[in-house]
């Protein structure tokens, strides 16, 4: 044993101790001053850690007795810091807390809810009568050829309804737009074996000039029951009960005779004003009455052109305005506005058509 080695170590120790003091661990203000303290004082080349460096140079007996007095310095320093570290970590998510509060007792914030627009829930009640009336739905493309639009409908090429239809060609195609539903009761009669018993929904276009009762771009529901012995009585019970569904059990209708080549007698079919008590107002243009649809019954030339047999099929169509009803069952007096997106007219339909 070396009395100087151990007297130095001794010192050492005392100044280590000192230190540990002087560098006041519970008091350390903030994480990254403690970390200072820790790296001054215990690490790599710490007081602390050349202190138990120092062991080696002294005999067995001093290692024996001051390896656990210097380790248990380190210790005891160690177990400070990290005290005062948790003391501080704590401190620090009790004021993130603090700041970051929520009131749970405020009330939420409204999420703002879409809503369907008018002429889908139109639509939507459309298909759910004609769904209850036995009907299956079917659709068909915008981009027609003429023969769908206007021939087998028994439109011929000069025939004056194909200027009352103004119609969109397409540029150096034999297509265009199809200017109403009628197209998919071709449609439904080429891929089905009769009876059948159809409504098509679906977009339509015409070149008109746009005002508060026309557009360019409107909706359609085409309606089409092929069966057998099927005549004007039927198309009557049918337009009857699916006019009262839609519009009030009390709805009255009038059967007016009219022209369609596809039809055959043909009927327009409107009903009574419910904006005023039949006495005239503008909305029914002072006549007591709504015109509504077309219909007939149809044409056997129809029939034949799909290869129907016509002694032994018959049937009734119709046409029905989506937006017609929409502004009929609403109130609403012009046209355009189903189509520019002000919220202020959107928002005023609630969802009970759904
Ligand atoms: N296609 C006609 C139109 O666009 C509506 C129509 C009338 C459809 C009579 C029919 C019908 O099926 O029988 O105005």
């Amino acid at each position: 044993m070396t009395p100087t080695g151990r007297a130095a170590w001794e010192q050492a120790y005392a100044r280590a101790e000192a230190a540990i003091t002087d560098a006041g661990v519970p008091k350390t203000a903030d994480l990254v001053k403690l970390d200072e303290v820790r790296v001054r004082l215990s690490g790599r080349n710490g007081e602390l850690t050349a202190l138990l460096k120092a062991l080696k140079d002294l005999s067995i007996e001093d290692k024996r007795e001051l390896g656990p007095k210097g380790q248990a310095l380190k210790e005891s320093f160690e177990a400070a810091i990290a005290a005062r570290k948790a003391e501080l970590e704590d401190a620090g998510d009790a004021a993130a807390l603090e700041k970051d509060a929520i009131d749970l007792t405020l009330p939420g914030l409204r999420a703002p809810r879409g809503r369907l627009h008018p002429l889908t829930t139109t639509l939507h009640e459309i298909a759910r009568i004609f769904q209850l009336m036995g009907y299956s739905w079917a659709e068909g493309p915008f981009v027609e050829d003429e023969r769908h639009n206007f021939s087998a409908l028994n439109i011929p090429a000069d025939h004056p309804a194909r200027d009352s239809q103004d119609t969109f060609y397409l540029k150096d195609l034999p297509l265009l737009l199809r200017t109403h539903t009628s197209t998919v009761q071709i449609r439904a009669m080429e891929s089905q074996r009769p009876p059948l018993r159809v409504a098509c929904p679906g977009r339509v276009f015409r070149h008109e000039q746009i005002d508060a009762t026309h557009s360019a771009v409107f909706h359609q529901v085409e309606g089409l029951v092929i069966d057998e012995n099927i005549g004007l009585a039927d198309l009557k019970g049918h337009l009857q009960t699916f006019l009262q569904k839609l519009l009030g059990a009390s709805t009255k209708t009038r059967f007016r005779p009219s022209y369609f080549p596809f039809t055959e007698p043909s009927t327009e079919v409107d009903v009574k004003c419910f904006f005023c008590p039949g006495s005239g107002c503008p909305a029914c243009k002072h006549t007591g009455w709504i015109e509504i649809l077309g219909a007939g019954v149809v044409n056997p030339a129809v029939l034949t052109g799909v290869g129907y047999d016509a002694g032994k099929w018959s049937g009734f169509a119709f046409g029905i305005g989506v937006e017609r009803v929409a502004m009929l069952l609403h109130g609403v007096r012009d046209l355009r506005d189903f189509y520019t997106n002000d919220l202020r007219f959107l928002n005023q339909f609630d969802e009970d058509l759904v």
